[in-house]
């Protein structure tokens, strides 16, 4: 058994998962990732479980052999997500929407509870859970993404409040947009509506553009190894630039502006 701090980062396959495996392996922590696939996913510095966040018997099954291996876990990063592509509200199911939900919000409470009886007996332990600035600022055409980001804010305030006095912090972290395999791995919305072709044309061009701009990965893993080293934790990090100015303008202008800003963004209301 180690005396290391042990560290369990979801979705470590690619992005921000694997850049903040990286980053926890590089500040000392023995860190295991996971991904649906398990180590057929590649080589890394660091071993891969096997692990579907939407599966009660997989996260029990993972959180099993990590103990069986290591004998405690002091740090688990819920970082596994998808998003829908670019697409309406009305041009998904519900079916699509509880599916989204499933790996977004339940994922981390299905992993979450899986942990918390461990460190509770440790009296010591951090979960990190991997939102977005779109948890706080709702963004058109990625509505029911927002939405399990925003459920995953009001989940993690809630159970850090619950877990302080037991020795566990619980923070958020709430990135922009961020250079990773994220849009390309989006999901198609179940029906696609020949009303929303031309803004979806449109959202295309926006996004593709902001991702080839954005930051990297290692932004958000910087925050990461922060929130599971500082003594004491913040309930919420914004992570890179542009979340940062969101954030600003949310907290500090008038609600008008922060509108005007999501619409200019997006170009919502741009003639062509
Ligand atoms: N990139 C951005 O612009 C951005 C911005 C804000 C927030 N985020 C959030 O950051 C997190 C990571 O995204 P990313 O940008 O790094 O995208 P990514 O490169 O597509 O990585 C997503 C990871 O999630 C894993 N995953 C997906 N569904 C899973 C499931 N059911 N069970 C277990 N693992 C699953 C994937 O692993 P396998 O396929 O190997 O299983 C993969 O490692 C997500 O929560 C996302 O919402 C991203």
């Amino acid at each position: 058994m180690t005396k290391k701090r042990v560290a369990l980062v979801t979705g470590a396959s690619s992005g921000i998962g694997e850049a903040s495996a990286r980053k926890l392996s590089a500040a000392g922590y023995r860190v295991y990732g996971t991904s649906r696939r398990g180590s057929q996913a590649g080589k890394r510095p660091f071993p891969l479980l096997t692990l579907d966040v939407t599966d009660d018997a997989s996260v029990g099954a993972a959180i099993e052999e990590l103990l069986r291996l290591e004998g405690r876990i002091d740090v688990l990063v819920n970082n596994a997500g998808f998003g829908i592509a670019p697409a309406a509200a009305e041009e998904s199911s519900a079916e699509q929407a509880m599916s989204i939900f499933d790996t977004n919000f339940l994922g981390i409470v299905r992993l979450s509870r899986a942990v918390i009886p461990h460190m509770r007996r440790q009296g010591s332990g951090r979960i990190i859970n991997i939102g977005s600035i779109l948890g706080i600022v709702p963004l058109p055409y990625m509505a029911l993404y927002a939405a399990s980001k925003h459920a995953v804010e009001g989940y993690s305030g809630a159970l850090d409040h619950e877990l302080r006095t037991q020795g566990i912090r619980v923070s958020v972290i709430e990135p922009a947009y961020i250079k990773t395999q994220f849009a390309a791995n989006n999901i198609e919305p179940d029906v696609r509506l020949e009303e929303y072709d031309l803004i979806r044309a449109k959202l295309a061009k926006v996004v593709s553009k902001a991702m080839a701009e954005a930051e990297s990965p290692e932004v958000v893993a910087d925050v990461v190894v922060k929130a599971a080293q500082t003594l004491h934790p913040k309930m919420r990090y914004t992570a890179g630039r542009l979340a940062d100015q969101l954030n600003f303008i949310l907290r500090f202008a008038p609600a008008s502006f922060l509108d005007k800003v999501v619409r200019k963004s997006l170009q919502l209301d741009a003639k062509e």
